[in-house]
């Protein structure tokens, strides 16, 4: 195993951060879990950047001096990445001591073997960036990247030679198509930045004080973005420490987001090979989580606050919507409702649903112990290559650092593990006594739940142990290493299952609730009781009192009654309407006829375990819409608070059989 180094952005705390920070930041956290899980010596470094003009400024705004400005910030910063279960190993702020003197260390350096001298410097700054900017690089006269208003700067400076090593850093680029990613972003620096040449860089300023004194010379103060990107090697001890140095530099990947990739990818490996330091391994810069009314940003102020998200709706869930919802590399639009779309879909739905038929399967059928299987049919070999897929494509992605896709490839286990209960039917096989089929399957189903909550361990930090527990297994999932754990078989048959609380609770919001199903049409002729057999049929409690009136205004007469067909009727398939938990859509056979039902029954039965059932349903309702969907009669149950049971006939009759 190898070791492996892994860096954020440090951020700069002139604001608490928000959900693009924890995007960056979470994503390193789940490629340093992987990493340690791997077997990896692993490093994962983050911190704040915390000079600079800018700082300086936003304190004198709030009336404090700096460090007591940065001091708070850097306090919520730390308990958001505690909240979020960020494994870093180290945090490094740039006002410490040992950052101080490293970066003094690394200034001296450069200037004694002549790479930074003095001169003056006459150009344009953009504060909120902490960016020289020469006359043709301004956009209008603003700043090319953030548009905002640039100053006029001129004072005296200290350079440092970029322009010396320029065609060492091209060569290095060429030679390396790894270095800068995606491909975009490679072409972008080589074609905007080191083709067109570059010029030294300013890397000291004297109109405020807010930095780390040039040693030599203390009017200056360091310029933040090489104080700032030594970070990387400070923090391990270089110069005056090697053993962290050593052990981890070169870092294998420096993650960001694309508007800073040209300090990584051109500043950095400048000052590396300055100072005869071998250059990162892998810059990637990813896209930006953007609102639709544009880029999120502390200084636009329509941010979007992770603790405020995590309170609402869990750590994992925010967690999985950040490492799945955005294609790694490309902007993504965030939203709330796209985030409980994920939630409900693919957390609540397929695998939580998963995880409660598993064992509620295992409860019923095996007196709730994990049965040994009993060999293996084409149908379970299905899933069990699923799983191997799932653990290949897994390490694949990763390893681009597509994390999107690895959590694809771990759902799509759990979608094939979902249709394969529903092909393979443990309860017709419990019905025809088939023990022997059943146990396989139900082995099947565990152990397929167990391969997933390893694949998940790096990306989810409570889930995985929450579905181990409710398997009954033993131990920590986290703890082990799904390379070799992720393998077929390895569940113990004879284990106790624990049933638990459902992994994700759906979100209900106006548009994913069914509290009021758009009425169906032509209901006039219902009575009062049929109205509230309806309104249960689409999941709505019924009123404490349905109307009664004893004076026998509602009784019917038989004739009355003799209206309504009512009939047994076959169910052929069912499934569940999406994005709701009580509806479900029934195609059943009434006689030589087939007609689809959709009703209020989801939270009470799985859709696979009604399939070939008999039950009754009024076949003369007029025809309905719930949720868009046409519903062709009403299914008969009976409810007491709330427990609801289908009313079916007492032994099979056959679809299309009266009731009367
Ligand atoms: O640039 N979408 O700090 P910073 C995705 N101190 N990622 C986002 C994001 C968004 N909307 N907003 C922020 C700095 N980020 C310097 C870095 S490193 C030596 C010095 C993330 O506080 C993303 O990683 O402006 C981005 O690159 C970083 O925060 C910028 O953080
Ligand atoms: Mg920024």
């Amino acid at each position: 195993m190898g070791k492996f180094y892994l860096t954020t952005p440090i951020y700069y705390p002139s604001d608490k951060l928000h959900i693009g920070h924890a995007y960056t930041t979470v994503i390193a956290d789940a490629l340093a879990r992987y990493h340690r899980q791997i077997g990896d010596d692993t490093y994962f470094l983050t911190g704040t950047d915390e000079h600079g003009q800018k700082i300086q400024r936003r304190a004198e705004e709030a009336g404090k001096s700096p460090q007591e400005f940065v001091d708070g910030i850097v306090k919520g910063i730390k308990s958001l990445w505690q909240l979020l279960k960020i494994t870093n190993d180290d945090f490094i702020r740039t006002t410490e001591e040992r950052h101080v003197k490293r970066v003094q260390a690394i200034f001296n350096h450069l200037y004694e073997q002549g790479d930074i001298y003095k001169s003056e410097y006459e150009g344009w700054y953009c504060t909120p960036c902490e960016t020289f900017w020469l006359e043709r690089q301004l956009v209008e006269g603003r700043c090319p990247d953030c548009e905002r208003e640039v100053e006029l700067v001129h004072e005296e400076s200290y350079f440092f030679r970029l322009s010396k090593y320029a065609g060492r850093l091209l060569e290095h680029i060429e030679a390396h198509p790894e270095f800068i990613q995606p491909v975009s972003r490679r072409n972008e620096m080589i074609n905007n930045f080191l083709r067109p040449g570059l010029e030294d860089l300013c890397v000291s300023r004297t109109t405020f004080s807010w930095g780390i004194p040039v040693p030599f010379d203390s009017k200056h103060v360091v310029y933040v973005w090489l104080d700032a990107l030594t970070n990387y090697i400070t923090a391990l001890g270089y110069p005056d420490d090697p053993e962290l140095f050593q052990r981890y530099w070169p870092a294998d990947v420096h993650l960001m987001a694309k508007e800073i990739v040209r300090f990584h990818a051109i500043i950095w490996p400048i000052i590396l090979m300055a100072l005869d330091l071998p250059l990162p391994r892998r810059i990637f810069g990813h896209g930006w989580l953007v609102l639709e009314g544009g880029k999120m940003s502390k200084s636009k102020g329509n941010v979007i606050d992770p603790v405020v998200l995590v309170g609402k709706y869990g750590l994992d869930a925010v967690r999985y919507y950040l490492l799945r919802e955005m294609p790694f590399g490309a902007d993504g639009v965030y939203s709330e409702d796209a985030l409980i779309l994920r939630i409900n879909n693919d957390l609540a739905n397929d695998l939580g649903n998963l995880l409660h038929r598993t064992v509620a399967m295992i409860e019923k059928f095996a007196g709730g112990t994990v049965p040994a299987p009993n060999g293996y049919e084409a149908l379970d070999r299905e899933v069990i290559d699923q799983a191997a897929a799932a653990l290949r494509e897994r390490k694949e992605c990763i390893e681009k650092l597509e994390i999107s896709n690895a959590l694809a490839a771990i759902f799509r286990l759990v979608e094939k593990t979902n249709k394969y209960i529903d092909s393979a039917a443990p309860w017709a096989l419990n019905k025809e006594g088939n023990r022997e089929r059943l146990a396989t399957v139900l082995y099947t189903m565990a152990e397929s739940l167990r391969v997933t909550a390893l694949l998940l361990t790096p990306f989810l930090v409570e889930t995985p142990g929450k579905i181990w527990a409710q398997l009954g297994l033993d131990g920590d999932p986290a703890a082990l290493n799904p390379e070799n754990e992720a393998v077929w078989g390895r569940f113990p048959a004879g284990t106790q299952v624990k049933k638990g609380n459902p992994l994700f609770p759906r979100i209900e919001t106006e548009k994913t609730g069914c509290d009021q199903p758009p009425a169906p049409a032509g209901e006039k002729g219902r009575s009062p009781a049929a109205e509230v057999q309806a309104k249960v049929q689409a999941g709505v409690k019924p009123p404490a009192k349905p109307a009664e009136t004893p004076d026998g205004a509602d009784l019917v007469t038989i004739e009355e009654f003799a209206r309504v067909d009512l009939r047994v009727a076959r169910v052929l398939a069912a499934e569940r309407v999406p994005d709701t938990n009580k509806l479900l859509k029934l195609t059943i056979k009434l006689g030589g006829e087939e007609r689809q039902l959709v009703a209020g029954i989801g939270q009470h039965y799985e859709p696979a375990s009604l399939i070939g059932r008999e039950i009754v349903v009024v076949a003369n309702l007029k025809p309905a819409k719930i949720r868009g969907l046409l519903s062709q009669g009403m299914l008969l149950a009976a409810t007491n608070g709330d427990e609801l049971a289908l009313v079916v006939p007492e032994k099979p009759v056959g679809g299309g059989a009266r009731v009367r």
